[in-house]
């Protein structure tokens, strides 16, 4: 396992479509494997594989609490097939966009498809924050972010924020 770098705003890659995983191989396996490393180091609950620089629709997560054993999630090429009318709204972060918190509104239900490591599929229904969190990592599967969901007043000042604080790391 590693340590893999995880882009930050405004970091272009984090634009990228993601592409379908076609093989669950080695290199995938270990991918995911550096994802949690990563994952828990930082520390977070969800981890798109665009977000270390890998543009494959591969998600892992772990939901569980501190004092709760680990409960890694690994949600390969995932898909939402149905989502509700009614809609929830949750203070959300994102790993690439460090301390900064807001509220986005979403469907408080959806049905999510995928592939787990085996490459056997499931179908899952989640609400709470499941079902929050894995709509934030699958917008990450399409280039899409959180702040793409608050108003672009939000967005614009975050995203100038973060665009000088890169610039100043780039002059030194
Ligand atoms: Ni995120």
């Amino acid at each position: 396992m590693a340590l893999r770098d995880i882009l930050i705003l405004p970091d272009k890659r984090l634009r990228l479509v993601s592409e379908p995983v076609k093989k669950i191989d080695t290199d995938v396996k270990k991918l995911v494997e550096d994802m949690f490393e990563t994952m828990y180091d930082a520390p977070g609950i969800g981890l798109a594989a665009i977000q270390v620089g890998v543009a494959r629709r591969i998600i892992t997560m772990d939901l569980s609490k501190k004092d709760e054993d680990k409960e890694r999630r690994v949600f390969i090429n995932p898909e939402i097939v149905w989502s509700s009318d009614e809609k929830d709204v949750h203070e959300e972060g994102c790993l690439s966009i460090p301390e900064y918190y807001e509220d986005v509104e979403r469907p408080a239900q959806v049905r999510v498809k995928y592939l787990d490591l085996h490459g056997r599929e499931h179908a899952l229904e989640a609400s709470g924050l499941l079902a929050i969190c894995l709509q934030h990592e699958i917008d990450h599967t399409n280039g899409v972010l959180f702040i793409d969901h608050i108003s672009k007043l939000k967005r614009d000042r975050i995203t100038k924020k973060f665009s000088k604080a890169a610039k100043r790391a780039v002059e030194g």
